[in-house]
Formats: C-alpha cells, sequence, structure tokens
C-alpha cells in the first residue's frame, strides 16, 4: 500500500476545499491551512474538520514552517497569486497540484518558468480535463483514426451561474478558456497558429463581478489546417455544459452533449454510412447531495483521477502529465483571444518552441507580451 500523504493547502475558497476533502476522502491528511484571508482558512478548518492543523496568512512563511513535514501542496488561491503562492513550496522542493492558470499575466507566467524550469516534476496544474475518463476516451477514439483526419473541433464550456462575489478574473476567456485551450491542444496535438475572438454581454446576466461580458467565442486555425472554436459562457441556464465535437474525413466525435446536470455523459463516435461506431460508450456524473459548487457533478471523478495520479506520481518519480509547460502553451493560446476580443477579432499569430527565450521573443513579436 503506498504511504499516507500529509497535505498543505494554501487557497481554501471553493476549489481549495473541494481538493482538499477528496484528498481526505481518499485517506490523506491535511497538515496546515492556509489563505491571504483569515476568515475563509476558519471556514475551511470547520468544513474539513481540521481544527488542530496550523494555519497561515504567508505562503513563504507556510513553506519554511511546515518543510520536511508536508509531502505535498495543494494551491488553490485566486488567479492573480498562483505563481507568487507556488514559488515558496516549488523552492522548498514540494511537489504542488496547483489550479489553472499559473498566472492571470502572461509575463509574471514566463517569469515563474524561467525561475522554477521546465521539469515536469514539480508541479501538478489542476487541468482535470486530463484525467477525466470521458474526454480520455474520446482521445483513444481519436488516437485510433476511427474518424479519420481531424478537420474540425469546438469545445464548450458554459457554467449555468455567474462565479462568487470572492472571485477575480481578468477576463472570461483567460479564466475559463484555458480549460478547452488546454483540451484542444491535447485532442489536436497541435499548437494554433491563429486565433481570433469576440465577447459578448448577453441579456439579462448579472454578475457580482465584471469579467469583460458573460460570453465568449474563439476561433482558431493549427499548422495542420484544423479549424477550431472555443465557445465560453456563463450563462447555460439549464445546467453546466461541457462539449467537445469534433468532425474529421470519415466520422465525427461528440462527447457530452447536454444530457440534464447532472446527467450521463456520451461519447458518440459516428461513423461515415451515420451509424454509431460500438466503442461509443457512456459515462456517468457524480450525483451529490446538499449544496457544491456547480462544476463539481461533472468533474468529481477527473479531480479524484488527477489527485491520486499526482501521489503515484511522486511516489514512482514519473513526470506530472499536465504541468508549468502544458499551462503556459494554453496561457499564450488564450492570452492571444483575450487581447483580439479586446480589438474587435483582430487576428493574432501564434508560435510555440521548447526554448524558453525563443517561445517568450516569438510572444513579443506575436504582440502578446508588452515590452
Ligand atoms: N479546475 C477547476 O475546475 C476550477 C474550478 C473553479 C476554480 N478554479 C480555479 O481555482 C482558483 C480559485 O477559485 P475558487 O472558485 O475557489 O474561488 P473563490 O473565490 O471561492 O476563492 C478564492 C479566494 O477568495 C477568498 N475567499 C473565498 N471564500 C471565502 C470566504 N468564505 N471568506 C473569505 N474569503 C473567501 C479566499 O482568499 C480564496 O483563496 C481560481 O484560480 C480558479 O481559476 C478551478
Amino acid at each position: 500500500m503506498s504511504k499516507k500523504f500529509n497535505y498543505g493547502v494554501y487557497g481554501v475558497g471553493r476549489i481549495g476545499r473541494v481538493h482538499a476533502a477528496i484528498v481526505q476522502e481518499q485517506g490523506q491528511r491535511i497538515v496546515a491551512i492556509g489563505d491571504d484571508v483569515q476568515a475563509a482558512v476558519e471556514v475551511a478548518q470547520q468544513e474539513l474538520d481540521a481544527g488542530s492543523a496550523p494555519t497561515f496568512n504567508d505562503p513563504a512563511e507556510m513553506a519554511r514552517t511546515m518543510a520536511g513535514e508536508i509531502d505535498a501542496m495543494i494551491i488553490a488561491s485566486h488567479t492573480k497569486d498562483h505563481a507568487r503562492h507556488a514559488l515558496p513550496f516549488v523552492r522548498a522542493k514540494i511537489p504542488i497540484y496547483l489550479e489553472k492558470p499559473l498566472t492571470d499575466d502572461l509575463r509574471e507566467a514566463f517569469e515563474f518558468v524561467e525561475a522554477i524550469g521546465r521539469d515536469p516534476h514539480q508541479i501538478q496544474i489542476g487541468l482535470q480535463r486530463r484525467y477525466d475518463p470521458a474526454l480520455l476516451h474520446t482521445k483513444e477514439l481519436l488516437k485510433a483514426g476511427l474518424i479519420g483526419d481531424i478537420r474540425e473541433i469546438r469545445c464548450i464550456l458554459r457554467d449555468q451561474f455567474p462565479p462568487p462575489p470572492t472571485y477575480s478574473s481578468r477576463g472570461l476567456i483567460i479564466d475559463m478558456g484555458i480549460h478547452v485551450a488546454d483540451e484542444a491542444i491535447f485532442f489536436l496535438d497541435e499548437f494554433p497558429n491563429e486565433v481570433w475572438a469576440s465577447v459578448h454581454h448577453t441579456k439579462a446576466y448579472t454578475s457580482p463581478i465584471d469579467e469583460g461580458g458573460d460570453t465568449a467565442f474563439v476561433t482558431f486555425t493549427t499548422p495542420s489546417n484544423v479549424l477550431g472554436r472555443l465557445d465560453l459562457s456563463r450563462t447555460h441556464s439549464s445546467g453546466y455544459n461541457n462539449e467537445t465535437y469534433i468532425i474529421g474525413t470519415t466520422g465525427t466525435l461528440h462527447t457530452g452533449r447536454f444530457a440534464g446536470y447532472p446527467g450521463p455523459i456520451h461519447v458518440e463516435l459516428w461513423q461515415h454510412d451515420g451509424t454509431k461506431h460500438p466503442e461509443s460508450k457512456t459515462f456517468e456524473m457524480t450525483y451529490l447531495q446538499g449544496d457544491y459548487p456547480e462544476f463539481l457533478p461533472r468533474f468529481d471523478i477527473a479531480y479524484r483521477q488527477a489527485h491520486q495520479q499526482f501521489r503515484d506520481d511522486i511516489d514512482s518519480g514519473a513526470a506530472f502529465a499536465v504541468t508549468q509547460n502544458e499551462v503556459l502553451d494554453a496561457q499564450v493560446f488564450v492570452e492571444a483571444a483575450h487581447r483580439s476580443a479586446q480589438q474587435n477579432g483582430a487576428r493574432y499569430r501564434l508560435q510555440r518552441f521548447d526554448d524558453l527565450p525563443a517561445y517568450k521573443t516569438a510572444c513579443i513579436v506575436n504582440g502578446l507580451l508588452n515590452d
């Protein structure tokens, strides 16, 4: 049996508490709790029944005090604070499960990766779609070539509700878009070469925070000539909606068509003759009792798998599947889309390089980093 992990958690709003509760349910211990805001710490202490765990309002102090006692960290603070909050734990060589994105500022994201390097054993990013059974099955069907060459991909992420008043977001595309930007890169095994976008205020939407709009459409192309689209909104009034539609030269793959919330997650592979392929499969969401954040039924299993894999990879020394490197790519993608939406859909060129200085230079040349 693998050992019990002692976790610290910094940033204990909605998702921080979800992550902490999941690892507790998986038999691990929460041994330290932190947040910039003491009131959030107190809510978490109560909810997680972790009153005896030491608490902190400063990540550097937490890393210093708890070094040697913490096996792993979960960091789920405000997006703008992720990199700053993660750095002391990286320096203390504590592996981190870090919520997406790296930061809300692309320059800071590059500086963070420059500071910590490309090593894929330091940080697993909370892009949980990479661990979701339905999306992993979709990936397997794609890899088997069952729809031929991909012509078009459309990734949909629509919340039912606005974010809570405590939330901070630089914009809908930056904040939500990163999930499906990474999903598109993951499915296509390709980085976009051009992107353009628009953001909109639809009718009768009110939110406690200003994200520049409630609905966004991001269009992109890739070097192999795939046409892509990300649809984002916080207005799907019948329930949280995550859908991926991939059109190939010999068939289509449709994952997660809205079928009630919570409800089944269909992975439907439609063949050239209009019939359904036998490898089509239906997955289930988690049916929860009481109050829960709206995204939890859909991704509960993925979060659980992600945490299990995080510990397995630490134990075995394997690289994490989604790290600072993958999220940096998704962040470059959404930065271009965000800037395009700010400039009436101006087209942005994108290039990615393994070499970090070359990558950064390309982003400057492509207008994604203010010099
Ligand atoms: N992977 C996912 O599916 C997913 C889902 C939601 C959020 N996120 C990411 O996680 C991060 C945190 O998001 P969140 O939804 O937990 O935001 P949140 O607003 O609930 O929490 C963020 C911060 O707000 C403050 N806060 C929250 N509740 C408080 C309370 N009751 N009293 C006082 N202060 C409180 C805390 O400082 C907390 O760290 C963001 O970066 C977001 O992008 C990821």
